[in-house]
């Protein structure tokens, strides 16, 4: 059970920070769980695209504000559950007000929304003083949503069970991410139910492993087999997007991409290149197509809790928010992995 903690009473300041998009290189869906989730497998990177949050300490209530007319300001607002359930968790009677700048698209796959509420933990953490650090605060962003606990980490990281239970890579992917919005959202829960009806359930799935062990040896060439499951779900949903990305995708590997994919159920579609004069053709080849696209860059886990402790300072550091002593965060009992991080990845590689 979660146990109260009680906050240390430090003076109550604004806090502003960046809240990181994330896209997935690789995903697969093995099958439908007992719990109505789906057991996956996949590859999340973030990027340096970013949402800015601000937290503005009050005495009682907590709310948002958001400069996107899509983002609700109550409790749908992940932001604003991630404040409750932390508030409750410890036993505490504040208030705060969220702040949220919006440049991540809303519903594309880029995990916004769990980006705001992990961002919302780790700095009501601080603020709060409740030091649970990125193992504490693990749990409470699972009962958020699939997609937290990820955004507790950052970086390049497999992610798996319901794509909650995630461990980071020795080796992080860096490049130029080129992302594009092809004008309307798609629901991730009906893409995920569309699912049942169309892919076959299974107990293993070779190419994600298979991606970070070549990946792990130094082997660039290892893109080519990643590949996202609910890509060909995402347009059977949505057929009328189809068109568009095959235009999309045809732009991004003319110009050299590693790697082009839907992000998570969609809408948004990317490509991975190696150099900044690829994606910089790619990008204004798109805008001159007439779509929507923004250039960005692969934000590794280093440069991501970097971003972190510059913003939160001293406290979280001492809690582990520097240099993560334990790259894993995720269900420790449920597969009985061991918690050390080269461990944790070797197990999982070694299995390939
Ligand atoms: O956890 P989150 O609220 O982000 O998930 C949104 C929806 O996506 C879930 O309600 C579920 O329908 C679907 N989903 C799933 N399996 C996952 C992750 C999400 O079925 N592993």
């Amino acid at each position: 059970m979660d146990r109260p903690v009680s906050g240390s009473g430090r003076p109550a300041s604004v806090v502003r920070l960046r809240s990181f998009a994330k896209v997935n290189l690789g995903l697969e869906v093995l099958g439908p769980r007992h719990d109505g989730y789906h057991e996956l497998r996949t590859l999340f990177q973030t990027v340096d695209l970013h949402d800015d949050v601000e937290l503005r300490p009050r005495r009682a209530g907590i709310s948002a504000r958001c400069d996107h007319p899509d983002v609700p300001a109550d409790e749908r607002n992940l932001a604003v559950r991630a404040a409750q359930i932390l508030r409750e968790y410890a036993g505490l009677r504040r208030g705060v007000e969220i702040v949220i700048t919006k440049r991540i698209p809303v519903a594309g796959g880029l995990g916004g929304g769990s980006s705001n509420a992990a961002a919302v933990l780790l700095a009501l953490d601080r603020l709060w003083g409740l030091g649970l650090g990125f193992d504490g605060l693990h749990p409470l962003a699972r009962r958020l949503g699939a997609d937290v606990p990820f955004f507790l980490l950052g970086g390049t990281a497999l992610g798996l069970a319901r794509g909650d239970e995630v461990y980071a890579l020795r080796r992080q992917v860096e490049g130029e991410v080129v992302i594009v919005d092809p004008g309307r959202g798609v629901s991730t829960a009906a893409v995920f139910a569309r699912c049942d009806a169309t892919l076959t359930p299974r107990e293993n799935g070779p190419t994600i492993f298979r991606f970070v062990s070549r990946y792990l040896e130094g082997k660039g060439d290892a893109f080519p087999l990643l590949s996202n499951d609910l890509e060909a779900v995402a347009l059977a949903e949505a057929p009328d997007l189809a068109g568009r990305v095959e235009r999309i995708q045809g732009i991004l590997v003319r110009e050299g991409a590693l790697l082009t994919s839907l992000s998570g159920s969609g809408s948004s579609y990317f490509g991975l290149f190696r150099e900044v004069r690829q994606a910089r053709r790619a990008h204004s080849a798109l805008r001159d197509a007439g779509f929507r696209a923004v250039r960005s860059r692969t934000l590794t886990m280093d440069r991501y809790r970097k971003s972190w402790v510059r913003t939160l300072g001293q406290a979280g550091r001492a809690r582990g928010w520097g240099q993560g002593r334990n790259g894993h965060h995720g269900n420790h009992g449920r597969q009985g992995h061991p918690g050390g991080r080269r461990e944790a990845q070797g197990l999982r590689i070694d299995r390939v």
